[in-house]
Order: structure tokens, then C-alpha cells, then sequence
């Protein structure tokens, strides 16, 4: 591409939380600039955020209905490409689908929508349309997380057994949604949050983890979901026995009320000869442990020598030497970068490498509320196990 994405945001203002991660990520490689926006549900706030974002007061509107009207109106060569969705999940459907059937490929947070009836709905329009959409998994753009991907898939570890994954927070220990935090009313709000909140807001990131590193999808589960919290109106704590494909067994820990815990996204996997373990407080380093040899420690970076050679997809996902802390927004970054070198390969008729195409998809969005749903189901359930259903 000869310019720069156009990007569009709806939501992301001075009102929110995840929204100003998603410009530093997108902006970090020099690929995507930001043209319009819809910031914020009370338009003062979406104009002052335009303002500090120095986006051009005419392209700043005061809702996402609007923003699309007008910028389809636009000559293509300034019209935005791409709009990023990150309200909160009851407002990412409505968006999502005008904008695909406006010709504009997408960028979505998860969980993709509330309902497993909206998320296949999306997959349809994605289809119809052959728009791009780009699902934000923050924590599977890891290089690490790339490596340990790559080296289940080379059967490194042998058949695999075991996949135990975790997503511990604390932040919802106390009523926060009673004490004027908006970001925690409305995730405890079923009609704003959907079915659940641990599992719609962590669990599915720790879902679409364990089988994105896997390769191996879920089939059947068993889940026992509480609220802890006097007076919230959803979960906030969940444990999930999972079964996978090719006869490997899992378990999923899911839950916001892991008092003092900030986001300790761990995943482990063991095969027949070995296993691994990464961690999203130490995301530099790839633990592997093999029967019978000592521990080995993988790093971001490092031009090792065969047969300890960094997968194509790990340096694709690096950006400095070794030695330099990557974190999440690099990880964030490598999202974004994936889907903006996928979107221009399409513009201009080429095939994007495997690399590039190595981005959450709608797909992954469908099993993430399939994924909720399920797990809901299970927990209502007198039966043991609940079939992974679609
Ligand atoms: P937030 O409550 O901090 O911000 C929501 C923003 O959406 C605000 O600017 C609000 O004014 C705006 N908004 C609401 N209705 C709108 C409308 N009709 N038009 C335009 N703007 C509107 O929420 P937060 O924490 O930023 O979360 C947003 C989404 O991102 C959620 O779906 C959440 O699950 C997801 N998320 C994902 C993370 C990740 O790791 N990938 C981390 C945090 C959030």
C-alpha cells in the first residue's frame, strides 16, 4: 500500500477505558491513521476527545449511524477503510454489521456480541460481504504465545494430554458497579454484558487461548459458575472441566474476584513427552519442560540455532532484539498489523502470507459465545457434560 489505513472508531473517548490501547496499537507501526470517530455515547465527550485526537472536527459525529452514512458518502480516496469497535458488547453487533454492509472491513473487541444468535448472524454478513473482520484476543499476538503454537503443532510435545488455562483478576471483588466505576456496570449488566460477565469477559480470551495454542477445539464441558459479590446481578467466578478433540482433557479458571490478582493469564500444556508453560506477567519467556531433560527457557528475540530456531511465526511477531521487554501492546500491535498487512493485500489483489493472516477471525468470535452460552448451560445442568454446541 502506497498510504495509510483510514481508521474509524466507535467508541474509545475520553470516557473509556480500552480504547486509547487500541490507537497506540494501531498506530505502532506507522501502517493506520486515525480519520473519524464516534467517541463516545454523550456527543460533548465524542468532540472533546476529536479534539485531543486531532481528528478533523468535521469527521467527528455523533453517533456510529451517522459516521457511516457519511463517510460511504466520501470520494474512496478519503473515506476510512476500517472501523474499530469497542463500546461496550451490547453496542458491537449493530455497528459491526452497518459497517460491513457499507463496504468497511472491521475491527471488533470480545466478546464479538452477547448472543450466540448475533455472533452467527455476523459471520453470515462477514461471509456475504467478504469483508475482513479482526476478533481483538489481545494475549494470542504473544510471540511466545506464536512459538508455543508452532511447537505443539511440529508435535515437539507429542499426542497431547492436558490444557490447563487460567485468567484470575481481582478487580470486582467488591460492588464496584454500585461505586460509580462505569466500566464495571455496565459488564455487570446482563443486558449490556450478555449471559455472563466472567465468562463473556475473560473467559473467552482464555478460551479462544487454550485453543488457539492447542489446535485443538473444545468439545465438552462441565462448568460451575458463582456470584460471589452480595447484590451483582451476574457471575464474577467460574471453573470449567473441558474436553477436547483428539481425546485431550483440559480445565479453564475464569473469575474476577481473585482478590489482588491483576490479569495473571497463565496457560499450560502437556503431551505424551513433554510440555510448556507461558504466563501473561513474564510474556518474554516460553517455559518448556521435557520428560527427562532440564528445563528449557525460550526467549523473545533470540536467533537461536537449529533445532531451538524461533518459529516464522514468532519473529514475524517480535519487533526488538532480545533482551527488550515486549509487552501487551506490542502483542496488541501485532493484531492490528496482521489485519491492516491482510486488508491491503486484499486492496490490491495479493494473497496475504500465512503470517498475516494470523489473526483472530469471526470464526473465533462465533466459539467465544458459543463458548458462553455452553458454559452457561452447563452450569444450569444437572447433567455432567454439556456437548460444545454451535
Ligand atoms: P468503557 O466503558 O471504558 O468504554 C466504552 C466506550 O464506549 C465509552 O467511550 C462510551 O462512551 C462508548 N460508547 C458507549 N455507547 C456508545 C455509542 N452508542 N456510540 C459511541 N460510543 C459509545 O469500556 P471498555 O472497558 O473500554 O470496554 C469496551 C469493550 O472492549 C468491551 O467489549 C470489553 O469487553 C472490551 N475490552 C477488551 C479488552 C481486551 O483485552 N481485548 C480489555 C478491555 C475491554
Amino acid at each position: 500500500m502506497k498510504r495509510k489505513l483510514r481508521m474509524g472508531m466507535v467508541g474509545g473517548g475520553k470516557d473509556a477505558f480500552i480504547g486509547a490501547v487500541h490507537r497506540i496499537a494501531a498506530f505502532m507501526d506507522g501502517k493506520i491513521e486515525l480519520v473519524c470517530g464516534a467517541f463516545s455515547i454523550d456527543p460533548q465527550i465524542s468532540k472533546e476527545s476529536g479534539e485531543e485526537l486531532f481528528v478533523d472536527p468535521s469527521r467527528v459525529y455523533e453517533s456510529y449511524g451517522q459516521m457511516i452514512e457519511k463517510e460511504s458518502q466520501l470520494p474512496e480516496g478519503e473515506r476510512m477503510d476500517f472501523l474499530t469497535i469497542v463500546t461496550p458488547n451490547f453496542l458491537h453487533f449493530a455497528p459491526a454489521k452497518m459497517a460491513l454492509e457499507n463496504g468497511f472491513d472491521v475491527v471488533i473487541e470480545k466478546p464479538m456480541t452477547v448472543s450466540l444468535d448475533e455472533a452467527k448472524e455476523l459471520k453470515e454478513i462477514v461471509e456475504k460481504t467478504g469483508r475482513t473482520l479482526c476478533l481483538t484476543h489481545t494475549y494470542s499476538g504473544y510471540p511466545m504465545i506464536k512459538q508455543a503454537k508452532a511447537m505443539i503443532k511440529a508435535g515437539h510435545f507429542g499426542k497431547i494430554r492436558k490444557i490447563v488455562v487460567e485468567y484470575p483478576q481481582g478487580w470486582l471483588s467488591r460492588l464496584s458497579e454500585r461505586e460509580g466505576n462505569a466500566g464495571a456496570a455496565w459488564r455487570a449488566d446482563p443486558k449490556k454484558s450478555g449471559l455472563s460477565l466472567v465468562m463473556g469477559d475473560i473467559g473467552t480470551h482464555a478460551a479462544h487461548l487454550a485453543e488457539y495454542v492447542s489446535g485443538l477445539r473444545i468439545t465438552e464441558l462441565c462448568a460451575d459458575l458463582t456470584t460471589f459479590v452480595e447484590g451483582r446481578q451476574l457471575d464474577d467466578d467460574g471453573s470449567v472441566l473441558l474436553r477436547f478433540e483428539q481425546g485431550a482433557k483440559g480445565v479453564l479458571m475464569a473469575s474476577q474476584i481473585s482478590a489482588g490478582e491483576e490479569n495473571a493469564v497463565r496457560i499450560r500444556i502437556y503431551g505424551e513427552e513433554g510440555g510448556l508453560e507461558w504466563a501473561n506477567e513474564d510474556p518474554n519467556n516460553l517455559i518448556i519442560k521435557m520428560l527427562d531433560q532440564p528445563r528449557q527457557i525460550y526467549r523473545t528475540g533470540n536467533a537461536y540455532a537449529a533445532p531451538f530456531t524461533l518459529s516464522s511465526f514468532a519473529t514475524h511477531n517480535t519487533r526488538v532484539p532480545a533482551g527488550h521487554p515486549e509487552g501487551l501492546l506490542e502483542s496488541f500491535a501485532n493484531i492490528y498489523r496482521n489485519f491492516a498487512a491482510t486488508v491491503s493485500a486484499k486492496k490490491e489483489g495479493r494473497v496475504p502470507t500465512p503470517e498475516q493472516l494470523d489473526f483472530p477471525s469471526v470464526d473465533d468470535g462465533v466459539r467465544g459465545m458459543a463458548f458462553v452460552q455452553n458454559v452457561v448451560q452447563s452450569n444450569e445442568s444437572n447433567e455432567k457434560w454439556t456437548k460444545f454446541v454451535l
